[in-house]
C-alpha cells in the first residue's frame, strides 16, 4: 500500500486550490477578526488601534483609500460609517487619490485598507496624507508590513495568510474591521447607541455562523456557474451596500474566469446599461433586505422585472423567505437575514463561489490567475 505524500496538497488542506481552502476558512477568519474586540456588554474594545479617543473625537472627515478588492471593502465602509457616525466619508482608489492634490488636514482621518500592507499606490497615498498632517489608520492583514508601520494606527485583520491571488477571506475580514472601526468611532464620539446599533453589535458577533451557513448552501451556485461557462459577459446589479458587492462579484469574475463582467448601481440601469440587455444575458442581482427597507427593496424588484422583460436570465441573491423576488428569479440564491449594512458579509460568498467555479470549469488556475500579482509593489 503506497501513499503519495504531496506537501503542496497537505498545505491546501486537501483542496485542489488554496482559494477553495481560503473560501471555506472564512467563518474562522471572521471569528478571529472579531475575537477580543466585542466585549460582553456589547461595547467595543479596540485599544490596539494606537489612536486615542481624543484623536478620533476631533475627526471631521474620513477619507478611505485602497486598491482592488480592498477598495470595495472601503466603499461598503462608507455606508456604515456615515450612517452610524454621521461623519462625511469619501472613498477613492489610491492611484487616483495620490495624483490629484486632495484636500486633507489634521481633522481628516485617512483609512488605508490593504491586505498586504505593501501596495505601492496605497503606500504613496498614506505618505501624502501624513505630509498633509492627516491622521492615518491602516487596516491590514500582514503584521509589520510597510503601510501599518508608516501609519499612526493600525487595526489588523486576522484572516491568516492568504495565498490565492484573488482576495476572499481577507476581504471578509476587512469588512469586519471596517464595521468595528465605524462602531468604535460612534462609541468614542459619545453617540448614543440606539436599538439599531445595539442590534448590529449583537448581529456582528453571529457573523461567523452566518458565513458558515451560507457556505453550506452554495452547491446550487456551483452548478449554476458550470452552466454559464460559455457566457461572454455577466452583468451585476446592486443598490446601497449591494452595489459594491456587485462590483466585487464582477471583479472576481474578471480576475478568475477572464470574462467580461460589469457592475452597475441598479438605479443607473435606465441611464444606459439597460441597452446591453439581450436574450439570455446572465444578470446577477443583489437584493437588499426586505424588512424596514421597503423603498430600496421595491425598487430593485422593479429593476429585476425590467431586465427580465428584455430577456435577461436573472440570478437573484436575496434574503431567505423573500417571496417578492421569486417570480422574477430564474435562479434564486438565498442568504441569511442580517441587518442591511452587514449583508455584504453573507452576499459576497455566493459571488466568490460563482467566480471560482466558473473559472475552474474553464480550466483556469484560480490561485495564480494570468497577469495578476498578489500584491502590486511597483508603479
Ligand atoms: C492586487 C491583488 C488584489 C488586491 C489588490 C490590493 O491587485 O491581486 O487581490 O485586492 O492588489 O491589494 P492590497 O494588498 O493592498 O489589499
Amino acid at each position: 500500500y503506497h501513499v503519495d505524500w504531496d506537501a503542496s496538497a497537505a498545505e491546501k488542506g486537501g483542496y485542489d486550490y488554496f482559494m477553495l481552502k481560503e473560501i471555506v476558512e472564512q467563518p474562522r477568519a471572521v471569528a478571529d477578526t472579531l475575537l477580543g474586540r466585542l466585549s460582553v456588554d456589547g461595547l467595543l474594545t479596540l485599544d490596539e488601534m494606537r489612536l486615542t479617543p481624543e484623536d478620533l473625537r476631533s475627526v471631521e472627515k474620513i477619507v478611505i483609500i485602497a486598491c482592488g478588492t480592498s477598495y470595495h471593502a472601503g466603499l461598503i465602509a462608507k455606508y456604515a460609517i456615515e450612517h452610524w457616525c454621521r461623519i462625511p466619508c469619501e472613498v477613492e482608489v489610491a492611484s487616483e487619490f495620490r495624483y490629484r492634490d486632495p484636500i486633507l488636514d489634521q481633522q481628516t482621518l485617512v483609512i488605508a485598507i490593504s491586505q498586504s500592507g505593501e501596495s505601492m499606490d496605497t503606500l504613496m497615498a498614506v505618505r501624502y496624507a501624513r505630509e498633509q498632517r492627516a491622521r492615518v489608520l491602516a487596516i491590514c492583514n500582514v503584521n509589520g508590513s510597510t503601510i501599518p508601520r508608516e501609519s499612526d494606527g493600525v487595526l489588523y485583520t486576522h484572516a491568516g495568510p492568504e495565498v490565492g491571488v484573488a482576495a476572499t477571506k481577507t476581504f471578509m475580514t476587512q469588512l469586519i474591521a471596517c464595521y468595528l472601526v465605524g462602531l468604535y468611532l460612534a462609541q468614542v464620539r459619545g453617540l448614543k447607541f440606539g436599538d439599531e446599533i445595539t442590534a448590529v453589535i449583537a448581529q456582528l458577533a453571529t457573523m461567523p455562523e452566518q458565513v458558515d451557513k451560507v457556505l453550506k448552501t452554495v452547491e446550487p451556485v456551483r452548478e449554476l456557474a458550470r452552466s454559464l461557462s460559455d457566457a461572454d459577459t455577466v452583468l451585476f446589479l446592486g443598490r446601497h451596500v449591494g452595489y459594491p458587492v456587485a462590483m466585487e462579484g464582477a471583479l472576481k469574475l474578471k480576475e478568475l474566469a477572464y470574462m467580461h463582467a460589469e457592475a452597475f448601481a441598479a438605479g443607473e440601469l435606465k441611464h444606459g446599461p439597460i441597452a446591453l440587455i439581450e436574450d439570455g444575458l446572465p444578470v446577477v442581482v443583489v437584493v437588499p433586505s426586505p424588512k424596514g427597507r421597503s423603498v430600496l427593496h421595491d425598487k430593485i424588484v422593479s429593476n429585476i422585472q425590467e431586465v427580465r422583460a428584455r430577456g435577461a436570465r436573472t440570478i437573484v441573491i436575496a434574503e431567505e423567505g423573500d417571496e417578492a423576488v421569486r417570480p422574477y428569479s430564474d435562479v434564486l440564491i438565498e442568504i441569511p437575514a442580517v441587518p442591511t449594512l452587514l449583508q455584504p458579509v453573507v452576499a459576497t460568498i455566493p459571488m466568490q463561489v460563482f467566480a471560482c467555479e466558473l473559472a475552474l470549469a474553464k480550466g483556469n488556475d484560480v490561485d495564480q490567475p494570468r497577469n495578476l500579482a498578489k500584491s502590486v509593489t511597483v508603479e
